[in-house]
């Protein structure tokens, strides 16, 4: 048994749960800027203008900003090969409509991508992960096909500055969380299909000339697309549940079916004419779909979820947990994810087998409260959640032979959560004493976690 020798071991953060420095060195606001603090079960509120006596969790974070030198260091003593970053787009253009680059904000990502050279660590950037400019809405944000030209901007800049230090990219985090997070993923609030959809479609449009972009500017550059990984089992085997299930996955996979196969498949042409939604195609459309399919497909793996007759729509939420249905054979984590490691191999053997591309796992972990103890976590309990997944990746490579590069472990170091802004909702090997409200030292600690991980990575997967 063996993991692939240059097999890409890692951790995957985004700017805005991590950085903080929100206002810094000309940041504009962007989407997560104001969103409040949740809590598991309690929706975070989105403001949309910065209130006084609201607490947004992303203005602080970890401050990542001001700690990247020590971070990154503590990264290089865990052995990463790769680490997963998004920029953001609000530091480089802070409405996101600007003719010119905000030169302090590029000067940050250089400074991290010198760090990450310093300890031979390979960068994998997200254009955009959950960080649309705020001041994108007075065009209805991706509901607006000049968005599209704004976006494309803004990755020839990273393309062309970065070009030969970096190699990976994903355009968007999540793509498919349009159907489940619109707020999130691009900064639309409508619950209305055909806004929802048109949003989608100027994404992929989007993304597919990025694809295209990335290639010609080097075409060392691969670039790959993210999907939030929504899995579901039927039911029972009774039809019915079994159909529809097969709806609910079409409504997620139709996003990775343009962005792998470069057009619209059938069911969703269909649907789409069914629902009375025009796609705004316009002239040359569909060949920048065609010719700006992904290198690579890469997905986030927290849980799977059971559907069935009782599942209407699209779930809603992040990760979205309410189907109807619950899967009485898993335990679930204390956020009531269900813990499902088989569903991980399951889960590659799907997607490789869908679009016979290389896949990376670039988001995997267990968000779990901590509890510090002289400068200590004991948190057996997230060895015991990775090493179960890994040991499915390992079947997924050895005994099914899907191609799979990397994979960067969801939150290496303590950040707040997406889904609730909650710090307690911890991920990572390294532990960040600050509380929900932002409150404490900040400090760094090395959880039980890091020493495992570090000699995971030291053997290659041997030590799992
Ligand atoms: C994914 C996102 O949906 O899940 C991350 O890409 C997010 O941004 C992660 O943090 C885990 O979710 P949460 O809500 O526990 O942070």
């Amino acid at each position: 048994m063996g993991f692939p020798k240059d097999f890409l071991w890692g951790g995957a953060t985004a700017a805005n749960q991590c950085e903080g420095a929100y206002q810094e060195d000309g940041k504009g606001l962007s989407t997560a800027d104001v969103m409040c603090l949740g809590a598991h079960g309690v929706k975070r509120k989105i403001t949309k203008q910065i209130e006084e006596n609201e607490y947004y969790p992303s203005h602080k974070a970890i401050d990542f900003y001001h700690h990247y030198k020590e971070d990154i260091a503590l990264f290089a003593e865990m052995g990463f090969r790769v680490y997963r970053m998004s920029i953001n787009w609000t530091r480089i253009f802070p409405n996101g409509d600007e003719e010119q680059p905000n030169e302090k904000g590029l000067a940050f990502y250089d400074r991290i991508i010198d760090e990450l050279e310093k300890y031979h660590i390979e960068p994998l950037i997200t254009i955009s992960h959950f960080e649309t400019p705020l001041a994108l809405q007075k065009y209805g944000s991706w509901a607006n096909r000049i968005v599209v030209k704004h976006y494309l901007r803004f990755a020839e800049i990273l393309f062309k500055r970065y070009k030969g230090r970096v190699h990976y990219w994903l355009t968007f985090n999540e793509i498919n969380c349009m159907s489940t997070q619109p707020w999130v993923s691009g900064g639309i609030e409508s619950d209305d299909e055909s806004i929802r959809m048109t949003a989608a479609y100027h994404q992929l449009l989007a993304s597919a000339k990025a694809v295209i972009m990335a290639h010609h500017i080097d075409s060392e550059n691969k670039v790959g697309m993210m999907y939030a990984g929504h899995f579901a089992y039927p039911n029972s085997c009774n039809p019915n549940d079994v159909i529809a299930t097969m709806d609910f996955m079409h409504k997620m996979l139709f996003y990775c079916d343009v962005q792998c196969r470069g057009y619209y498949p059938a069911y969703k042409k269909q649907e789409l004419q069914r629902l009375n939604i025009k796609l705004p195609i316009m002239q040359g459309d569909l060949d920048d779909l065609k010719n700006g399919t992904v290198d690579f497909v890469s997905y986030s793996y927290y849980c799977t979820h059971v559907t069935g007759e009782k599942t209407k729509g699209i779930m809603k939420g992040m990760n979205g947990l309410d189907t109807g249905y619950k899967n009485q054979f898993l335990p679930k984590s204390d956020w009531g994810w269900t813990i499902d490691p088989q569903g991980l191999r399951y889960s590659l053997n799907l997607l490789y087998d869908r679009y016979q591309l290389p896949v990376m796992i670039v988001e995997n972990g267990l968000g779990a409260i901590d509890q510090l103890e002289k400068g200590e976590v004991h948190d057996d309990y997230r060895i015991s959640y990775l090493k179960a997944h890994l040991k499915e990746l390992e079947k997924a490579i050895m005994l099914d032979g899907v191609d799979v590069m990397g994979y960067t472990m969801w939150g290496p170091i303590d950040l707040i959560a997406a889904s609730t802004g909650e710090m307690k909702k911890r991920y990572g090997f390294i532990y960040v004493d600050v509380d929900d409200y932002g409150n404490g030292t900040y400090q760094r600690y090395k959880k039980d976690s890091f020493y495992w991980y570090q000699k995971v990575i030291q053997t290659n997967g041997e030590y799992i």
